[in-house]
């Protein structure tokens, strides 16, 4: 880890949101990218700053996770980096980081956690700009789209971009200033530097980087998991025209509650064990999709470090797969699956849950075969069932 000896620079890490546009089951900061959480990200960037002081701002009950975070980012230094626990708005939490910054730091710089992928050159800029006389200095992109004043649905005015920036973190302050802006301020901002100018005091613009975005909505989750995967990172291949995948998935039947299986609920039957709901059907479909396409499997993308899909049905895991092939370019031409078990009895249901398979794929043909493997193996011995998938896919 890059942080200097020379106790000058402190950054102040928010993460203690609960990141309620996100809606991914956990606070923002504790939501996977990839094996890694969004803090563990954001915290690359920050610790190859030249700072002396780094503080993590948690949620109360997330303070041990973002410690394991720290030691895993930071490794024999990680003394140098403090968590503390965070308030009911951002400004709160800046300030609760703020009253752990050590007496002899003269820069603070705020940095959102869910900016996860800002790279260092950003802060290096922004450390520039107030070492260099700025009571403050933010990073800013221009904007992009055409800006319309708006009443209600009525537009009512054009304003002119040239004028416009859109500011991101992380944000630096000369140290004496942002204090007594803190100390002195009673109204709520969306960013500290809102705050220091409320109090009199110029802010500096240095560059933007696009890769500093904001992970606000799902979509947004969806770009950064893309930037950070290796599977992910190569372009679209739907140029090297069809494709095929296979898939496999077993679960043994465990624990209360009701079997779902390819898509169903089955009232009345042993449910199947599994970080979400153990549907090796759908699973199996998911990896079959998604080796067509060569994304990986469905640890990749719907790991156990993805709480949103904890206790999720096929639904959830097939649309997402779905997104994802899109994305690359590639349509579903069709998907065959084949469930050996002896429980449930498939030859009832086998219609509606190819419905319920195809609907959750955006109309795709599913066609689903059931078998009882004459009594041999776990499967025979009902003591699990296990699906078999093959899916085609077609550039889009
Ligand atoms: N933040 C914080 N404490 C709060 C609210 C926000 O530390 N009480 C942090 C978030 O963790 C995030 C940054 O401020 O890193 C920017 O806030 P935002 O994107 O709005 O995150 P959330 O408040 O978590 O999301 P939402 O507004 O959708 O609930
Ligand atoms: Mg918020």
């Amino acid at each position: 880890m890059a942080i200097s000896p020379v106790p000058r620079i402190a950054v102040i890490v928010v993460a203690a949101g609960s990141g309620t546009r996100l809606s991914a089951g956990a606070p923002k900061a504790f939501v996977g990218l990839d094996e890694h959480t969004i803090l563990w990200h954001a915290l690359q960037s920050v610790v190859r700053a030249p700072a002396a002081q780094v503080i993590v701002v948690a949620p109360a009950d997330r303070v041990g996770d973002a410690q394991t975070d720290v030691r895993e980012v930071a490794g024999d230094r990680a003394d140098l980096i403090s968590v503390v626990a965070g308030g009911a708005t951002r400004q709160a939490s800046v300030n609760a980081g703020r009253l752990a910054v050590w007496p002899d730091v003269e820069i603070v710089l705020v940095h959102d956690a869910a900016r996860a992928l800002t790279p260092p050159e950003v802060f290096a800029r922004v450390i520039g700009a107030v070492e260099g006389g700025a009571a403050a200095a933010i990073p800013t992109l221009p904007v992009i789209d055409t800006i319309k004043r708006v009443d209600g649905e009525r537009i009512v005015g054009v304003v002119d971009r040239s004028e416009l920036a859109a500011a991101q973190t992380p944000q630096g302050f000369a140290r004496l200033i942002f204090d007594a802006a803190y100390e002195s301020s009673d109204v709520e901002f969306t960013d500290d530097a809102a705050l220091i100018a409320e109090s009199g005091h110029d802010v500096v613009s240095v560059a933007g980087d696009t890769l500093a975005f904001k992970i606000t909505t799902p979509p947004d989750l969806d770009r950064a998991r893309h930037l950070v995967s290796p599977a992910l990172a190569v372009p679209a291949r739907s140029s090297a025209g069809p494709r095929i995948g296979v898939g496999t998935d077993v679960h043994a039947f465990a624990g209360d509650g009701t079997l779902w299986l390819a898509g169903l609920e089955w009232p009345g039957e042993a449910p199947l064990s599994g970080h979400s709901d153990g549907d090796a059907v759908a699973h199996a479909i998911v990896d079959a999709l998604l080796s067509a396409a060569g994304l990986g499997d469905i640890g990749t993308h719907f790991g156990v470090d993805r709480p949103e899909f904890s206790g999720a049905h096929a639904d959830a895991f097939l649309a997402r797969t779905r997104e994802l092939l899109l994305a690359e370019g590639w349509r579903i031409g069709n998907v065959s699956v084949q469930v050996q078990a002896v429980r449930p009895r498939f030859s009832v249901r086998r219609v509606e849950a190819e419905a319920a398979l195809s609907a959750a794929l955006g109309g795709a043909s599913v066609s689903v075969s059931a078998t009882t493997t004459d009594g041999l193996g776990f499967t025979g011995r009902g003591e699990g069932v296990a699906a078999t998938a093959v899916a085609f896919l077609l550039p889009a």
